[in-house]
């Protein structure tokens, strides 16, 4: 069964660990994270943009595949199914459809109308057993199509939206979607202590653009509240990593190796290497 996000959240800002969020794009990664997660004992978020929600025609086709696998796979650890970087349309969609968690991403809004948006969701979120996040300060790059100019967020507007009762807050500290540029300055530690002190102990934070972050990194902010970690474009770079080698060697010309279920298989078994690499470094694994 799905569950929110909240309570996992909880456990691991007070146990000073991580829980990941991996984007899903199709069946063979839905399955590949599921079961990593499983065979780790770790919680786990499944991310669904916008985009991908598309492709996998639909937020009820999405329901209706992850519920089905967590059946059939005999899933055990907590899983929350998440719209990622949520439209204030597709949140409401996502949640009639049957996610257990959505994030409203109205960052792109003049602060009013971002709170105003993000307090009505806490309350619909609030009275289904949802959770939800918000987003201040842009992430910076490209993800889907939701372009982020990379502002850095402001520690007061993060409390305000802390306040208005989001179970987790996103907040821009130079981190980017996709690969991080040979000049990339590192995260602004300095603004996430503030955002920490200002929102307090218990409210999770959430650093996206997980993907190239030096461990070393990715422990200290962890260190400073952060509690959900996104990583996307880590899993598709293994994927199709792995994919052209396949192809390269020649493997689908061989037998029965144009099999869809042979030529995908290291692929898949790309994904769950990464999975299995970033459970560790979060510290989430025994922890469901
Ligand atoms: P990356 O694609 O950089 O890993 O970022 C993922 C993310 O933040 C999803 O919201």
């Amino acid at each position: 069964m799905l569950v929110s996000a909240k309570e996992m959240l909880a456990k691991a800002r007070a146990g000073h660990y991580a829980v990941g969020q991996f984007n899903i794009n199709n069946l063979e990664w839905t399955k590949a994270i599921l079961l990593t997660a499983e065979e780790m004992k770790s919680p786990v978020i499944l991310g669904v943009s916008e985009g991908a929600g598309k492709y996998m025609c639909g937020y009820k086709t999405v329901v209706g595949m992850v519920n089905g696998m967590i059946d059939e796979l005999g899933i055990t650890v907590p899983v929350a199914l998440h719209l990622d970087h949520g439209s204030y349309e597709g949140a409401y969609k996502c949640i009639e459809a049957g996610f257990s968690s959505v994030m409203f991403d109205g960052s792109h809004y003049p602060i009013e109308e971002n709170l105003a948006k993000t307090k009505e969701l806490v309350d619909v979120c609030a009275s289904r057993g949802l959770s939800l996040e918000a987003e201040v300060g842009a992430i910076g790059g490209e993800e889907d199509g939701v372009i982020g100019g990379g502002e850095v967020a402001d520690p007061k507007e993060c409390k305000m939206i802390a306040d208005l009762g989001v179970t987790m807050l996103a907040a821009g500290i130079g981190n980017i979607h996709g690969k991080y540029p040979e000049n990339w300055a590192g995260l602004r530690f300095d603004v996430l202590e503030a955002i920490s002190n200002e929102v307090g102990a218990d409210m999770p934070l959430v650093l996206h653009g997980g993907t190239g972050i030096p461990a070393d990194m990715i422990k200290k902010a962890i260190s400073l509240g952060v509690s959900k970690i996104n990583v996307n474009t880590e899993c598709q770079l293994a994927f199709a990593a792995a994919t052209r080698t396949y192809i390269e060697e020649g493997k689908d010309l061989v037998g029965k190796g144009f099999d869809p279920r042979k030529v995908l298989a290291p692929g898949v078994e790309a994904i769950k290497a990464t999975v299995r690499e970033k459970i560790e470094l979060f510290g989430s694994a025994n922890k469901a």
